[in-house]
């Protein structure tokens, strides 16, 4: 086996089950995982509780100065297998997943102040290597030159589905209309950003996953990774 540890950069649509999968290869190769989404949904819920969203329009003057009051870190969670996010302290991994959240945050992240703080929290996060990191512009602008590039995809429906299920389980009280209405809207909103839009590296690799289980990803992931690390 090669002991290389690389980075894995996963980019792609929203509720496409990039978490779910990007958590999977980092337990089985004993990577970090880096869910660069969360840290987008946490200063969008601090600006929320902050008085700088109103209606999801964001007062962009307003989040830009707070952005040195907000501190965000990652904590390893061995109930979970994954890491707990932490915004000046408090864990708001539950209150960020919200679908109030879900609705403001592609205004959040257009901002160009947000994205170059977070941007710099990235590569430091990810600069020894050992990383998969899952967004939306991993591939193209946080880690260009990362080793293995995902491209992931599916169908529109598959997804709103998937995150309704995801909601009501956890007792949202959702219609699958207005999942569905958020995720062709943040398709739209994160393809069409003036800044880093979310779009396929040149050299990322397409998974659409409409079609396939986690153990089927799995070992389309075994054999991308065995042909990158040339084994
Ligand atoms: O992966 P997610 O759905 O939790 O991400 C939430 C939002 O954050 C998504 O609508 C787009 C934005 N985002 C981004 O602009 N860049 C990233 N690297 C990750 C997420």
């Amino acid at each position: 086996m090669n002991n290389k540890r690389i980075i894995i950069a996963i980019d792609g649509h929203s509720s496409c089950g990039k978490s779910t999968f990007a958590k999977a290869i980092a337990a089985r190769l004993g990577y970090i995982f880096i869910d660069t989404g969360a840290m987008y949904r946490a200063v969008t819920l601090y600006a929320l509780e902050h008085g700088a969203i109103s209606g999801c329009i964001a007062d962009e003057e307003k989040i830009e100065a707070m952005l040195g009051d907000i501190n965000i870190n990652f904590r390893f969670n061995p109930e979970r297998g994954a890491s707990d996010i932490y915004v000046n302290g408090d864990m708001v991994e539950g209150k960020i997943r919200t679908i109030e959240v879900s609705n403001c945050v592609s205004a959040v992240s257009s901002i160009g102040a947000v994205r170059s703080k977070l941007v710099a929290m990235q590569q430091e996060m990810g600069r020894g290597g050992g990383v998969v990191m899952d967004g939306r512009d991993i591939g193209t602008v946080v880690f260009p030159n990362a080793e293995l590039k995902i491209y992931m995809t599916a169908d529109a429906m598959v997804r709103a589905e998937r995150r309704y299920k995801e909601l009501t389980a956890k007792g949202d009280n959702v219609s699958l209309e207005e999942i569905y209405e958020n995720v062709v809207s943040r398709d739209k909103a994160d393809m069409s950003r003036a800044i880093s839009p979310l779009r396929k590296a040149d050299d990322a690799i397409v998974l659409d996953n409409s079609h396939m289980s986690v153990e089927e990803q799995m070992a389309w992931f075994d054999r991308e990774y065995q042909r990158v690390l040339g084994c």
